[in-house]
């Protein structure tokens, strides 16, 4: 089942008093099927916020067809099934994280015992338990990452939509998020999310949308994106005098004590090698690199 299916999405902005038109999103197409991370790659300003704005019914749509589990979002049920942290989540400094959930449960209208039971599993769940009774003004960044993201998660939504949770936080906080992130998804959700840092995509998305200038350039599979096709071989050794490697023509750099050589093809490689072993000189490693998420990501930029 398609949790999102997003269908030729048009968006345009007025300004100027309706003189002049900007033209947002032209023509997104986006599936995220169910159980999967999805994550929705773009520069600033390309239309990722925008897109979600729309999903979750903030926006109205040019034109264009959304839905959710098969439902139109223009059905209000559709979104009850919906979780949302926004880019910069900003909440009342002077409520603890307990009451915050207490009182986002309250809007959802459920049953008191079930919001203080579904409140304390979520703030174990994201890691809060110890400073459930300090005041969000108190809180850092990351923090407050993770009360947006148990807000989020009150109402049980099925799918949660995350625009740029991993911005401000270091690399302790992003790699604590990605675990969450990546538990949600073991209970079965759904997760749509947005970020420039492809390093955190490369690490648990199953699919990935890159959208440049309001259009998606690329989407699919992230093992088929990531060709597994080696880009290049790199070789590291040592032992080696200059002179003899200048007489071998080949191109080098040097790195501390070691010297650095790329090959193209495994052929090469193999060769060179073995002419560093008939020198005497001391093979440290010989490394395949594959193409990664970024070198996709800039190549359709610099398209
Ligand atoms: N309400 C609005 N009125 C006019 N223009 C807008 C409005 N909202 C967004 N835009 C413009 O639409 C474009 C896309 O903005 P959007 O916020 O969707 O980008 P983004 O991909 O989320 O960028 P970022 O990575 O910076 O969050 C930008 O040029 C922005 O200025
Ligand atoms: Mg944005």
């Amino acid at each position: 089942m398609k949790a999102l299916e997003i269908k030729n999405l048009h968006k345009s902005f007025t300004s100027n008093f309706l003189i002049k038109q900007y033209h947002i999103l032209k023509g997104i197409n986006i599936t995220v099927e169910e159980g999967e991370i999805y994550g929705f790659l773009g520069p600033n300003g390309a239309g990722k916020t925008t897109t979600m704005k729309c999903v979750l019914g903030l926006i109205t749509p040019d034109s264009g067809e959304i839905s959710i589990f098969g439902q139109p979002t223009r059905n209000a049920e559709s979104r009850r099934k919906v979780g949302f942290l926004p880019e910069q989540p900003y909440f009342y400094d002077y409520l603890t994280a307990e009451e915050l959930l207490m009182f986002t449960g309250m809007l959802f209208s459920l049953p008191k015992t079930e919001i203080q039971e579904k409140t304390r599993k979520l703030i174990k769940l994201v890691g809060l338990a110890d400073r459930k009774d300090i005041k969000l003004k108190k809180y850092s960044k990351g923090l407050i990452q993770r009360v947006g993201l148990a807000q989020a998660l009150i109402h049980e939504p099925d799918f949660l939509i995350l625009d740029e949770p991993f911005s401000g936080l270091d690399p302790i906080g992003r790699k604590e998020l990605r675990d969450i992130i990546l538990s949600l998804k073991d209970s079965g959700k759904t997760i749509f999310f947005s970020s420039h840092i492809l390093q955190d995509m490369e690490m648990m998305v199953d699919r990935v949308g890159i959208i440049l200038n309001g259009r998606i350039k690329k989407q699919g599979r992230l093992s088929d994106l990531i060709s597994h096709s080696v880009r290049y071989y790199e070789i590291v050794f040592t032992g080696i005098d200059e002179q003899t490697l200048t007489g071998h023509q080949v191109k080098y750099v040097q790195r501390d004590k070691d010297y650095i050589i790329k090959l193209e093809t495994n052929d090469d490689a193999n060769k060179t090698v073995e002419w560093i072993t008939r020198n005497k000189g001391n093979i440290l490693a010989v490394t395949p690199i594959k193409m990664t998420l970024e070198d996709i990501f800039l190549e359709e930029i610099n398209q």
